[in-house]
C-alpha cells in the first residue's frame, strides 16, 4: 500500500483524492485500524481510488466504517456498497447535513459502542458548526483527528497556498485548528473541557486527515495546537 502506510501495528494509512474546501486544496486520507477481531475499522473512508479496495481486501474482513464529523462524506456510500455487510457509525450531526446516508448507529447515543474498548472516543464539544468526533486506538497510542487539527506539508504547496495556510494556522509542524473554525467554537468552557479530556489519554502519535501525522511526541503538538484555547486545566 501506498504512502507510510504501515504507520503502526494494526495501524495503516490510506491517501485518498485531493479535495477542496471553501476552494482550498486539501491533501487527504483514511485510517485502517484492524480490531482483535481481525475486522477492520475505517476511519474517514474516502472516495476510492484505483486498486484501494483490493489493497483493503488484503487486512482483513472491513466491519466499521466511521464518519467522525457530518463534512467527511464522500466516501461512505461507495465503501458501503462495496462491504454491505460493515456497519456504518456516525457523527451526532451527520445526518441533519446528509439525511439520505443511513448508519447502523449514531456516535454519542446510548447506544453501545461496540469497538470502545479499543478505540476510545470524544465528542469535541463547543463549536456552532463542527460535531467531530476524536477516537484514542489504545494498543498504538494514537490519537486519530480529523479537521480539528491540520498540519498541511509545506513542500507540497503553491506559494500561494503555501501563504494562505500559514496565514490560516494549518501549515506545517505548527498548524493546528483553522483560525476560521476556531471562530465557530462560540462556547470555550466546553472546548477546554473537550481539550482537556483528550488530552488525558496516553498517546503518543497523531494520525490526521489533512497533512502530516505525527509517530512519537505527538502529545506537545497537540498541546500547542490548541493554544488558542488557553491554558490546560490545573490537576486537582
Ligand atoms: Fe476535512
Amino acid at each position: 500500500m501506498r504512502d507510510d502506510s504501515g504507520f503502526a501495528e494494526d495501524v495503516w494509512l490510506l491517501p485518498g483524492s485531493d479535495v477542496r474546501m471553501y476552494g482550498i486544496p486539501f491533501t487527504n486520507r483514511s485510517t485502517i485500524i484492524r480490531l482483535k477481531s481481525g475486522g477492520l475499522w475505517v476511519h474517514s473512508p474516502g472516495v476510492p481510488t484505483d486498486g484501494l479496495f483490493e489493497a483493503v481486501d488484503a487486512l482483513g474482513p472491513v466491519e466499521y466504517l466511521i464518519a467522525p464529523n457530518k463534512i467527511h462524506s464522500l466516501g461512505i456510500e461507495p465503501w458501503k456498497t462495496r462491504y454491505p455487510k460493515a456497519a456504518v457509525w456516525l457523527s451526532p450531526e451527520f445526518n441533519k447535513r446528509h439525511p439520505t446516508i443511513k448508519g447502523d448507529g449514531i456516535i454519542g447515543t446510548d447506544a453501545p459502542i461496540p469497538w470502545q474498548d479499543e478505540i476510545d472516543f470524544h465528542i469535541f464539544k463547543g463549536s456552532s458548526f463542527l460535531d467531530e468526533v476524536i477516537f484514542f486506538h489504545k494498543a498504538s497510542r494514537s490519537l486519530l483527528v480529523t479537521d480539528l487539527i491540520q498540519k498541511h506539508d509545506p513542500e507540497v504547496q503553491s506559494w500561494f497556498w503555501w501563504c494562505v495556510k500559514k496565514l490560516v494556522g494549518v501549515l506545517g509542524k505548527e498548524g493546528g485548528t483553522a483560525r476560521d473554525l476556531r471562530k465557530t467554537f462560540r462556547d470555550k468552557s466546553a472546548a477546554r473541557q473537550s481539550r482537556d479530556q483528550i488530552m488525558s489519554w496516553d498517546f503518543d502519535n497523531l494520525i490526521i486527515c489533512h497533512g502530516q501525522c505525527l509517530r512519537g511526541g505527538a502529545k506537545a503538538s497537540v498541546q500547542d495546537a490548541f493554544a488558542w484555547l488557553g491554558p490546560t486545566a490545573s490537576p486537582a
